[in-house]
């Protein structure tokens, strides 16, 4: 039976805090069209993340820099049309709100205004945290993302596990306290080690959503193409695969090209 068998109870940020006291765990997927974000919806998933991985998984690009606003708006107004109970949150793209604070607020306004997506998210900590106090007087709510945080890849260098040391951890935990001090009602970490993003869950008392970030978080996140395995070159520990769609879908699409070559498809029950 469909979770929307009744009529179904509409996920808010609130509802994301209660599931912390509860001690009940939070599903988030990536969805970034308007088909994937209905069948996410109908499965329970708590949170559907418009990520800016669109950038990598949508749109081929290499890093997730290049997504623009308005194709950040486009994906998630795709999303927002499909879904009937999940908390839809957007990614803010890289160069929507680190140049100051007011142009960070004219970005967050425009994605709730032209996508109807209930929530944003932004990359770092306390470099940020002007932008985010801005966007929250506005009433719009938001969650961190610290950690790996991919549109700082240049910086990086790599894609490896952040906060191993001392110093960077320490880091981390002050940019958690101050994200949830300022008032984002979650966060998201990326690979990090379990035990540091444990520690933060522990610390503060809004949801931590892990990816890469081990079981002693609030909730976990996946990109929705990694983990239903359309890419099959992507095999990160942290990533369980819950299907093998790239050999399902290439099986379907041979076949289809040999029925056609056939002349089997379309056949008499199929044609006017
Ligand atoms: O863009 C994205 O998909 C994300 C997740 C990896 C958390 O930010």
């Amino acid at each position: 039976m469909s979770v929307h068998a009744s009529s179904p109870k509409k996920i808010t940020t609130h509802t994301l805090q209660e599931m912390k006291q509860n001690g009940q765990k939070i599903s988030m997927l990536t969805a970034y069209d308007y088909s994937m974000a209905r069948i996410v919806d109908e499965a329970g998933i708590d949170v559907i993340l418009v990520g800016d991985s669109a950038s990598n998984v949508m749109a081929g690009h290499e890093t997730t820099l290049p997504i623009t606003l308005d194709q950040m708006i486009y994906h998630a107004s795709s999303v927002v049309r499909a879904v009937q109970r999940s908390l839809v949150v957007v990614d803010m793209p890289f160069g929507s709100y680190q140049g100051n604070s007011k142009e960070a607020l004219s970005s967050a306004i425009k994605i709730m205004k032209e996508s109807g997506g209930h929530a944003v998210k932004m990359e770092g900590g306390q470099e940020i945290l002007e932008s985010i106090r801005r966007i929250l007087t506005a009433g719009i709510p938001v969650m961190g993302h610290l950690g790996l945080t991919p549109q700082s890849i240049y910086k990086f260098g790599t894609y490896v596990v952040r906060a191993k040391e001392e110093e960077e951890a320490a880091r981390l935990i002050a940019d958690a306290k101050a994200l949830e001090e300022v008032g984002c009602f979650a966060i998201v970490l990326e690979k990090i080690p379990a035990d540091l993003a444990a520690r933060v869950a522990q610390m503060v008392q809004i949801p931590v959503i892990g990816i890469g970030a081990g079981a002693g978080v609030d909730g976990q996140v996946l990109v929705i193409h990694d983990m239903l395995g359309i890419n099959n070159e992507f095999n990160p520990r942290f990533l369980r695969k819950y299907n093998n769609l790239h050999a399902h879908m290439l099986q379907a699409f041979q076949d289809y090209k040999a029925d056609v070559q056939s002349g089997d498809f379309p056949n008499v029950s199929e044609s006017y």
